[in-house]
């Protein structure tokens, strides 16, 4: 394993470790009185590939959110482009570095389909969306356009069933999302 690469896992297995001592001296952790849930909050803060804009916001939905979107549901994978930074590409055997100034901003080609940029527009909206119309693409795949086309390739049947705080929690992802939508 390569010096960064084994840094990087001993930060996560750290955090991972010591989630619960860590989080008891922080208050906003109340909110995630599950161990479980703050060890997701911990790697969520730790793997943001951006700095993660928590003014105003309820930082366990702004972890919780880092961690779905970057780990769980790979939106980050599919909505970045390239995925990762020159030099930074784990695939080719390199320390990963994501592409931070693609982030979330769509590109990639899926065949005919390209994956939309979902960064936030001036009033901190993902793709510009409110949190029901977000909602309702993520539960209908419902092309946000007001088209009636279904969205391809978008995994919407399946992050469709994820909880309501679940996608509240993706939606304050984005960087510089500074208006807590919904
Ligand atoms: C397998 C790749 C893939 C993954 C994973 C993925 N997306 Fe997508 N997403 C796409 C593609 C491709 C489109 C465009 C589909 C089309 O135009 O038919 C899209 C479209 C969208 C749209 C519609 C935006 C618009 O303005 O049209 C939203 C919102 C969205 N994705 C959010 C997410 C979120 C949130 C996640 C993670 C929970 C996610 N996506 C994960 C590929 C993906």
């Amino acid at each position: 394993m390569n010096r960064h690469v084994t840094a990087r896992v001993l930060v996560l297995a750290f955090f991972a470790a010591a989630g619960v001592a860590g989080a008891e001296s922080a208050d906003w952790m109340r909110d995630a009185p599950e161990p479980w849930e703050r060890s997701r909050l911990q790697i969520g803060y730790a793997i943001a590939p951006v700095p993660l804009d928590t003014r105003g916001k309820n930082r366990v939905l702004v972890g919780l959110g880092s961690y779905i979107v970057n780990a769980q549901s790979a939106c980050s994978d599919c909505h970045t482009h390239p995925n990762y930074a020159p030099g930074g590409d784990p695939f080719q055997g390199q320390p990963e570095v994501i592409n931070g100034n693609g982030y979330l901003a769509g590109g990639r080609q899926f065949g005919p389909f390209t994956s939309a940029n979902i960064t936030p527009d001036a009033h901190g909206r993902p793709a510009g969306l409110t949190f029901d119309q977000f909602k309702d693409v993520l539960r209908t795949g419902h092309d946000p356009d007001g088209s009636g086309r279904i969205l391809q390739v978008m995994p919407w049947p399946v992050f469709g069933k994820l909880t309501e705080r679940d996608l509240r929690a993706v939606l304050r992802i984005p960087p510089r999302c500074s208006v807590a939508p919904g």
